[in-house]
Order: C-alpha cells, then sequence, then structure tokens
C-alpha cells in the first residue's frame, strides 16, 4: 500500500448489499478528519475464512463482520476481548502489531447505547423477551442481564438453540429459555426482535397476548419502511416501536473507537440518516 493512501476497512456479510454502514463510517471518519476506505465484501461462508486473511494480509486495518459469519469469525481471529469471547460471537476484528487479528463483539454495547441514551428506556427491573437465538442474540445477552432486568425470556423457533443459550448465560442473570408457544399470555415490558425473520418478509409466529400497548418493541433489523415485526407490533396496539439503526450506529461506534482510538458522536449521523 502507497504511503498516504486510505486506511482500510470492510464489511464482511453474505447478503451485504442493502449495508449502511460504509455511509455511517463515512460521516464518523469525516467529522474526525481521518481518511478512510469502508468497502463491502460480499463472501459465501466456504469463502469467509480466506477472504479475512486476503483483507488483513493485503493492509486491511480493520472489518465488520455480519450475518451469517459471527460466530465463524470468532474461529478466525488470533485473540478475543472479553466480550467477545462470552458471546461465541465477533462482529468486529481489528489488526494488531504482530500481526495478530483481535475480534470483538459491539453488538451489545451498540443496543444498549441506543436503549438507554438515545431512546430512553430503562431495562433494570422490566422483563424482557428476546427472540431468536443466532449470533445477534449471543452478542446482546451479555450486556442486557449487565442492565439487571426482572426477567430475561429468550425465545425461539427451534427452543433448543434458545435453551443451549440460556444455560451458556444463566450465570450472568434470569434468563430462561422457550418455543414461541409457550411464551406466556401476559404482555412483556421489552420485546426484542433478534430473528432474521424480517429479512424474508416474515414475522416471528408469536402468541397474539406477547405485545399490549405500553410493551416497548424493538427490531434489530432497519429499513426505510416499518420492518414486518414492527407492523406486526402496530395491528397489537403497541404504541413504542423503535427499528434498529441506534443499534447500527452505535456498535459502529465502538467498532469505530476499536480501530482508531476516537468514539465518534453518534447523534448527528443518526439525524442524517433520519433525514434520508
Ligand atoms: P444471526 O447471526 O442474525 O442471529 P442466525 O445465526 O442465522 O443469524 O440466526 C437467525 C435466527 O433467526 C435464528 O434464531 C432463527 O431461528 P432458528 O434457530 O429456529 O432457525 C431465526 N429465524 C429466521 N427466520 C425465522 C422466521 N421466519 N421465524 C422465526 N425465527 C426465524
Amino acid at each position: 500500500m502507497a504511503q498516504g493512501d486510505p486506511d482500510r476497512y470492510a464489511l464482511l456479510g453474505h447478503p451485504v448489499s442493502h449495508s449502511w454502514s460504509p455511509f455511517i463510517h463515512g460521516l464518523f471518519a469525516r467529522q474526525l478528519g481521518h481518511d478512510i476506505d469502508y468497502r463491502l465484501i460480499e463472501v459465501a461462508p466456504e469463502q469467509f475464512r480466506g477472504t479475512v486473511l486476503d483483507f488483513f494480509v493485503n493492509g486491511g486495518r480493520g472489518a465488520n463482520v455480519t450475518l451469517p459469519h459471527k460466530q465463524a469469525a470468532a474461529e478466525v481471529v488470533n485473540e478475543l476481548t472479553p466480550r467477545a469471547q462470552r458471546a461465541g460471537a465477533v462482529n468486529t476484528i481489528a489488526a494488531r502489531e504482530g500481526p495478530r487479528l483481535l475480534g470483538d463483539n459491539t453488538d451489545g454495547a451498540g443496543l444498549v447505547t441506543d436503549l438507554v441514551n438515545n431512546l430512553g428506556i430503562a431495562p433494570e427491573g422490566s422483563r424482557i423477551l428476546l427472540l431468536g437465538a443466532g449470533g445477534a442474540v449471543r452478542g446482546v445477552l451479555a450486556p442486557l442481564l449487565a442492565c439487571r432486568p426482572a426477567e430475561l425470556l429468550v425465545a425461539n423457533r427451534t427452543p433448543a438453540r434458545a435453551e443451549q443459550l440460556a444455560r451458556e448465560f444463566a450465570d450472568l442473570g434470569p434468563v430462561g429459555a422457550s418455543g414461541f408457544a409457550e411464551i406466556g399470555a401476559s404482555p412483556w415490558d421489552l420485546v426484542i426482535n433478534a430473528t432474521s425473520a424480517s429479512l424474508s418478509g416474515q414475522v416471528p409466529d408469536l402468541p397474539p397476548g406477547t405485545i399490549g400497548t405500553e410493551t416497548v418493541c424493538y427490531d434489530m433489523a432497519y429499513s426505510r419502511s416499518d420492518t414486518p415485526f414492527l407492523q406486526w407490533a402496530e395491528s397489537r396496539g403497541a404504541r413504542r416501536r423503535h427499528k434498529g439503526w441506534g443499534m447500527l450506529v452505535e456498535q459502529a461506534a465502538e467498532s469505530y473507537l476499536l480501530w482508531r482510538g476516537q468514539r465518534p458522536a453518534t447523534r448527528a449521523v443518526l439525524v442524517a440518516l433520519e433525514a434520508l
């Protein structure tokens, strides 16, 4: 790489074409006066390991990883931060001296920062229903339990995967597991959709009583229009519904901090996304 070239970053995923990460990191870099080049790399699971190593051997400074590679990424790196170790999933890779690759997981910090700082939601003492049991849930379980909810239920289409997660994280707080049909009839305080159902235009098949008018509904997925889950929540009368834009921006800011030692301000970036 020639001197004076921008520092190279990328998002690896399958699919990635819908991603707003280049836009967000571009705004962060402009805000801080940094010269970076952030690209999307579409990569199938069979090519993931080789593509990551190739990117860093050729001078890449950092990468984000999205579905379906977050668990595979934890196997590729040389070292994990404690939170990535706990999650068993990586969404951020940083090149370190050696050369070595450090894997981190900024998803949970991104979600909690969005809930608490941006949306004014207090998870402490509340009943939280977390839908899904994949890499996205792995990343957010420990930070959510650190907020000391009264109860956190992981519900998944395949209940065995939820049960596995509840066992793994039981030492951190009151976490349970179930299938969708067994969720129960009383409305939850906060329901977070971390399934990938929205990607195929579907909604998890939840019992009608899951959501009431006071239930805060949060979809980790994001799109310009309402996601299928939030449309469903609206049809159940939920007044407070949020898409995952804030989590996207906050986890990106945490990644940027790991890569470059400075956490960009996020408010202006959220405003820019809203304006679009
Ligand atoms: P991610 O890294 O985004 O979590 P993943 O590991 O592929 O991706 O997990 C996808 C999650 O979405 C899983 O919990 C999956 O449920 P299963 O474990 O039963 O496969 C869930 N999911 C995907 N499509 C779904 C749908 N149509 N309805 C309900 N859950 C769905």
